[in-house]
Formats: structure tokens, C-alpha cells, sequence
């Protein structure tokens, strides 16, 4: 269920007039969210690197997971994305097609030897499978929404507009720079029309503009509806995107808080530490 395998119907251009339907029928289809996440455990051998991990992630929400270097970010993300079986504890979307509708964009970006479009072409493509339907000739030529297969296209050139690198469209995408291939995962994944995108540390490797820009496309991503949970060890990050913290100190959750009341008044010692920049381990 990586983002690239991520099934989801394809968005449209926010402009036309065919995207707003797309955007009215995704508001009425039955929501994934909330995410209920109860004892979850994951062990390899005698290591816990979860440990009894229970939290609500409510629609439209924009959660950061924020903790120390091998604190379980990475593998919380994974469990709660279908990416790593749980040991223990139970992981329950309110609804039952929750694969179907979550995508997840990581630190370093997965691009295909393709060109940026046909990275965004392909992942399209690869959530029509088997929901397409066929013209007079036997032609695939509509999905199971009714969108024209040429569609596709213009879906996947709409997505990389939005994030700014229509230019970009027939670059090869291992070609393109860390901040662009990042900006390209990005496209991709918001032209699935996720309900939930997890991101893990999406701009750790980025430089300050790179990383302002995926800021801001995280921003719209979370404007457009989906909900965000994310990690980050930057504080700064934490304090531009999060609507809520969720704070982990070795595989524990030691603070689950709004964003304001997570800085401002710190609940434990380890989360005040981790705020004054003291390093935990
Ligand atoms: N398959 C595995 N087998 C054994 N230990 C693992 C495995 N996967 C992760 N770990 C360990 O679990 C701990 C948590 O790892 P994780 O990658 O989730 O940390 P993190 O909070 O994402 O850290 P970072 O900020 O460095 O990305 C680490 O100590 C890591 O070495
Ligand atoms: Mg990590």
C-alpha cells in the first residue's frame, strides 16, 4: 500500500467544473475517519518499538507525530498505514475500503524511470484496474465514475500544476532535484484524492525554500479535506503545520495534545525537554 499502490479515485483541475463534482461525491461517500488506534503493539524479537499506543485522529485534521531519532515514528506511520502487521492492539477505520483511500509520501520519493506526468499517469491508471468500463468496441473507456480514461492526463498535468511543476511535466523524474522529486510525490499522491495522507519526514533531506514549499502544498492538501499525519523532528515544522501533536519517546505516546497546549503547558518532562531542544534518548 505504498503511495504508488495506493487505490483512490483520481482528482480533477479544483477549476473546473467537473472537479467540484468529483469533490461533492467524495463528501458523501462513507468517511474512513475517525481512525480509532487501541494498545497498539509492534515487537521484532524482545524489542517493543510500540508500546501500548492508543489515539483518535478525527476528518481534517493535521496531526504530527514528534519525537526523538528511533522514537517509532517511522514505524508507527507503517503500522497505522497497512505497511507492517501490528503484534498486538487493533488499528480501526470507521470504515471498511480504508486501503483504498489513504496514500503515503516518504522521505525519499519513489519515482519510476518515467517522466514526472507519467509518474502521476501511472499511479492513476494503476487505481482504475478493474473498475473501468468498456465502449461499443470493447474499448476501456470510462471508470467506474464515469471520468473519461483521456482523462487521466489532464488529471495527472492539473496535479503537478498544483504543486507548481507543470513545467516540469516531461522531465524525466530521477532527473529532477531532491525538493522536486519530493514536490512530484506530493502531485501524485493528492491526485488520488486521499482522505488520510501519512507523511514520513517529507522534507528532511530539503533545504529551507524546498521545504517551505511542501509546507505550503501540505497546507493545501489538508484545505482540499484530506486529513495529514505526519512525522517531524523539527519543532519549528511542528509549530507551521500541526493542529495536533502526538508526542512518542521510545515506542511510548507520552503526550497527545492540540498544538497550542503541547508548547505553551507540556504535560510531561520528556515533552518540555524535547521543546527546550534537550536531547532524549
Ligand atoms: N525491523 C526492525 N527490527 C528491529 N528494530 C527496528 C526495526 N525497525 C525499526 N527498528 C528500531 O525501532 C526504533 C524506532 O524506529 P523508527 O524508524 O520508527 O524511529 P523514528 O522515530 O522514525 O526515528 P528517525 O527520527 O531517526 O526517523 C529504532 O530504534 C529502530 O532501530
Ligand atoms: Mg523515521
Amino acid at each position: 500500500m505504498a503511495d504508488l499502490y495506493t487505490n483512490a479515485p483520481p482528482v480533477l483541475a479544483p477549476a473546473s467544473a467537473e472537479a467540484k463534482n468529483v469533490l461533492i461525491q467524495a463528501n458523501t461517500v462513507e468517511s474512513i475517519l475517525p481512525l480509532n488506534v487501541k494498545s497498539l503493539r509492534y515487537a521484532v524479537g524482545a524489542a517493543e518499538l510500540i508500546r501500548g499506543v492508543s489515539f483518535v485522529v478525527q476528518r481534517g485534521s493535521r496531526n504530527i507525530v514528534l519525537g526523538a531519532n528511533g522514537a517509532g515514528k517511522s514505524v508507527l506511520l507503517r503500522l497505522l498505514h497497512g505497511l507492517l502487521p501490528p503484534s498486538g492492539g487493533q488499528i480501526e477505520w470507521a470504515h471498511s475500503n480504508a486501503q483504498f483511500k489513504q496514500a503515503m509520501v516518504f522521505q525519499r520519493p519513489i519515482m519510476l524511470r518515467r517522466t514526472a506526468r507519467e509518474n502521476i499517469e501511472f499511479s492513476l491508471r494503476l487505481t482504475q484496474r478493474g473498475h473501468r468500463s468498456r465502449d461499443s468496441r470493447g474499448h476501456r473507456s470510462r471508470d467506474s465514475r464515469g471520468h473519461r480514461i483521456s482523462d487521466v492526463a489532464s488529471a495527472a498535468e492539473a496535479a503537478l500544476d498544483r504543486v507548481g511543476l507543470a513545467h516540469l511535466a516531461d522531465r524525466p523524474a530521477r532527473l529532477c532535484s531532491g525538493g522536486e522529486q519530493q514536490r512530484i510525490a506530493l502531485a501524485r499522491a493528492w491526485a488520488l484524492s486521499p482522505e488520510v495522507l501519512f507523511l514520513d519526514e517529507p522534507t528532511a533531506s530539503l533545504d529551507p525554500t524546498a521545504t517551505k514549499a511542501i509546507e505550503e502544498i501540505i497546507h493545501a492538501i489538508n484545505k482540499t479535506g484530506t486529513t495529514i499525519i505526519m512525522t517531524t523532528h523539527d519543532i519549528g515544522q511542528v509549530k507551521r503545520i500541526a493542529s495536533r501533536v502526538l508526542f512518542l519517546h521510545r515506542g511510548q505516546l507520552i503526550e497527545d495534545a492540540a498544538a497550542t497546549p503541547f508548547f505553551e503547558t507540556p504535560q510531561s518532562p520528556e515533552a518540555a525537554a524535547f521543546i527546550k531542544g534537550e536531547l532524549l534518548w
